[in-house]
């Protein structure tokens, strides 16, 4: 292990499609306290983003804004390790190794492939199937103790913990008694980690969705959010309660409006006992734009600041290089690999 004073945490977005308040909610406003206790690194997951074709104009612009996003959202490159995947090499190569640690059988069982293959029947290439292992290097390369996600991240990082143990027991000796990799943890937050889609409120709000009305978007203008929230489906019932089974669209409201105003669900239940979806739409709109006003002004002084960027993430390389390095020089050595 690495001589560290304070634990780990690791995250990351796949630079596809633009950011939506299930990202926000869900992941990116919970990393922004950590920096106090943990070394924060945090990336922009361009290998990731391959694994669906993309366009390469845009998925350079588009890593440029989701940077700029992460730090008008709060995150000061000072205090938190902000890069890029593809700039630390040690991604690829640990990847590879732990291949040939990962069954096939445990690839098939993850819904996201599943989902993936499904929407992507044309181009079901292999690094589709093989992105959770890709996934499990990000997080074992930093000795990472903490991974702050949405609930969707579940399983991978279940399988993640799988074969780190798998990979610790076969080396244990080997490594001096030391175990190998760090063992993770998923962080999932109470409220916010499961933000659904607007018009199809029992499937999760997605960045890649073809349905502009379906997710509000981090970039979206006062007047679009209070549209597209004024317009989401809810149900013919009239109570304002939080039962996602039975009232999806109302308990995703609900959620919505707790995660940004940090007022409980059972306090918002009591404050709108009677009244109509009406107002608890509005409140929801007013909220959503209260919290993503300061991000878009901040986001659009950065934006302009290439060169900025650029050195924030050069900067960001260099320290993840660091880290990753040292371990990937760890697992050569316990494999047998001849040292460079
Ligand atoms: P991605 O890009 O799909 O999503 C980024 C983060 O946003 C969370 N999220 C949500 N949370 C709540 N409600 C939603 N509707 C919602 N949609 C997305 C996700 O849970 C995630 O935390 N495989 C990852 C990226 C990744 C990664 C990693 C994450 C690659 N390597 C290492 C952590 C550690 C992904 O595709 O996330």
């Amino acid at each position: 292990m690495n001589s560290v004073q304070r634990p780990v945490v690791l995250s990351g977005i796949q630079p596809s499609g633009r950011l939506t308040i299930g990202n926000y909610l869900g992941a990116i406003k919970n990393w922004l306290p950590l920096h106090e206790q943990y070394d924060c690194y945090y990336m922009l997951v361009d290998l990731h983003a391959i694994t669906v074709r993309q366009d390469p104009k845009v998925l350079r612009e588009r890593c440029y804004e989701f940077l700029a996003l992460y730090i008008a959202c709060g995150l000061d490159p000072a205090k938190n390790v902000l890069f890029v995947q593809s700039h630390v090499p040690a991604h690829a190569r640990l990847s590879w190794v732990l291949n040939c640690y990962t069954q096939m059988g445990e690839l098939n069982r993850m819904t996201q492939f599943k989902d993936k293959s499904a929407k992507h029947v044309d181009n079901i290439n292999a690094g589709l199937f093989d992105y959770p292992v890709l996934m499990v290097a990000d997080i074992l390369l930093y000795d990472t103790a903490q991974v702050p996600v949405g609930d969707d991240q579940k399983q991978h990082l279940e399988l993640t913990r799988d074969v780190a143990i798998r990979f610790n027991n076969i080396y244990l000796e080997q490594n001096g008694g030391q175990p190998v990799f760090q063992v993770p943890e998923p962080m999932i937050p109470p409220v916010g980690a499961r933000i659904m889609g607007l018009q199809e409120p029992t499937a999760k709000m997605s960045k890649s969705d073809d349905a502009e009305t379906n997710s509000v978007y981090l970039l979206d203008t006062p007047d679009v959010i209070t549209r597209k929230i004024k317009r989401a489906v809810t149900d013919m019932d009239g109570s304002i309660r939080y039962a996602p089974a039975e009232k999806p669209g109302v308990s995703n409201l609900l959620s919505i409006l707790s995660a940004t105003s940090g007022e409980s669900i059972a306090a918002l239940e009591a404050r709108f006992a009677g009244q109509g979806y009406g107002a608890l739409k509005s409140a929801t709109a007013e909220a959503v734009v209260e919290c993503l006003k300061p991000v878009q002004a901040r986001y659009n002084e950065l934006r302009e600041d290439r060169a900025g960027l650029q050195r924030v993430l050069k900067d960001g390389a260099e320290r993840a290089s660091q880290r990753a390095d040292a371990t990937l020089k760890r697992v050569h050595d316990v494999l047998g690999f001849i040292p460079q």
